[in-house]
């Protein structure tokens, strides 16, 4: 059923080749210092950084960069760029990159002006925005993570050893607008494109593994889903399908500015694990997420059978004759293993740079939750090894 619920989400989204042409007319609604933050090289090697400083220059505005933000963005740079908005009255933080470069741009609008250890605040006690926010825009350069339309931020404390997702009140952090390019993601190298694709299917599974009950958002997930697989299957073929990357890059922005999330109960307990997996691997976000969905769905899918045996007919399209319902289950889990290694996607943690003495130490610090069962620490510890 569809239970009581409020939804705003205000961002104004552009897509389309082009897009970016939107950017003066939008940059020219707000004040002249702008905080324009962007990741390592590629959008300066693939010609996006020459376009974003034209219309920048063409609306006469005053730029200060934030540049080499990491993949698994820092807690360290969340402080830099805080400072730098504080020096220069930024008025607006254009974040070009991925959602590593979003999700920071976010941690830096939230925690600028907040007196006091912003990390323990807005991450660890989750508290509520008690600061003056700075606006966030993004130019969206790598699809996966729909923070181009949503108001999460995951940061990662070095010191601490904890990568921390951080859920900010809708709409105050969602960003202003979102440019989407479907030709931009082309240059993307393969292993990043796939872990963009299997953290979609990851968002996808993580809102549809819940509940008992007949939900209108589970037949949209199932939708989404099915147009995923079929445009991951082309893009990795080729690259420059145009038609597969825009069909991807909208699944990623439907797949989690939280509109299929309405009134579902939801799992995200693979989420919290590959976050952990991700502060001592610093692996990419989405090979984690591949790897560890199908041991933690072999782990629980006892708990919620009726739904893994509808995610293997409805998607994997297993025929029931013959089989019992918990061989129906674990032939679509088996098949979405098989989809992931067909991605190219590593299959092991050991693939990953995780070693087994790592393997406790990210169980004992990893969220306990889930959505069918509840994960404790030990549950945790066995799913990792039998991915190991
Ligand atoms: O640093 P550069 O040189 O820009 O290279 C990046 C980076 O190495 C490269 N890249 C981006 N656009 C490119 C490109 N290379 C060539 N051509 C282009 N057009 O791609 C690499 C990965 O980028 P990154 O932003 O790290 O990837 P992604 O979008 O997967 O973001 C991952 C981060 O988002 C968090 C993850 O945990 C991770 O920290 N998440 C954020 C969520 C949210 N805001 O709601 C939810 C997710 O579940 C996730 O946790
Ligand atoms: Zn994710």
């Amino acid at each position: 059923m569809i239970y009581d619920f409020t939804y705003c989400n205000p961002t104004k989204i552009y897509f389309g080749k082009t897009a970016l042409t939107h950017l003066p007319s939008e940059l020219a609604l707000y004040g002249k210092n702008i905080l324009l933050i962007y990741g390592k090289n590629s959008i300066k090697k693939y010609g996006i950084y020459d376009q974003i400083i034209s219309a920048l220059h063409q609306t006469g505005k005053t730029v200060v960069e934030l540049a080499g933000i990491n993949s698994n963005p820092r807690y360290s740079q969340v402080l830099q760029g805080g400072q730098l908005v504080r020096e220069n009255h930024t008025d607006l933080i254009l974040a070009v990159g991925g959602g590593s470069v979003i999700d920071c741009a976010k941690g830096i609008a939230a925690s600028a002006y907040y007196q006091g250890d912003a990390w323990q605040h807005y991450w660890v006690e989750q508290g509520p925005i008690v600061n003056p926010i700075v606006p966030v825009a993004s130019v969206l350069t790598m699809t996966g993570t729909a923070s181009e339309m949503n108001t999460g931020s995951v940061i990662t404390h070095e010191e601490k050893k904890l990568k921390l997702g951080r859920v900010f009140p809708f709409p105050d952090m969602t960003p202003k607008f979102s440019i989407l390019n479907p030709e931009f993601t082309f240059t993307v190298p393969h292993l990043q494109m796939v872990s963009g694709i299997a953290d979609i299917f990851s968002h996808l599974m993580e809102q549809y593994f819940g509940g008992t009950d007949d939900c209108t958002s589970d037949y949209l997930l199932e939708g989404v889903m099915l147009s995923l697989i079929n445009a991951s299957r082309k893009a990795v073929k080729n690259p420059q399908d145009y038609e597969a990357r825009s069909n991807i890059m909208w699944c990623a922005t439907m797949g989690l500015n939280k509109i299929l999330a309405l009134s579902k109960q939801q799992d995200w307990e693979v989420h919290m694990i590959e976050h952990q997996l991700g502060a001592y691997t610093d692996c990419p976000h989405g090979i984690g997420l591949a790897i560890i969905s199908p041991a933690y769905y072999r782990y629980i899918y006892q708990h919620g059978l009726p739904k893994f045996v509808r995610f293997a007919k409805n998607i994997w399209h297993i025929p029931a004759d013959g089989l019992n319902d918990g061989q129906i289950a674990l032939e679509g889990i088996a098949c979405l293993q098989s989809f992931f290694k067909e991605l190219g996607i590593p299959q092991h943690l050991r693939d990953i740079g995780a070693t087994e003495d790592m393997l406790p130490e990210i169980a004992r610090s990893t969220i306990e939750g889930g959505g069918y069962y509840h994960m404790k620490s030990d549950d945790i510890l066995q799913v990792l090894k039998n991915c190991f």
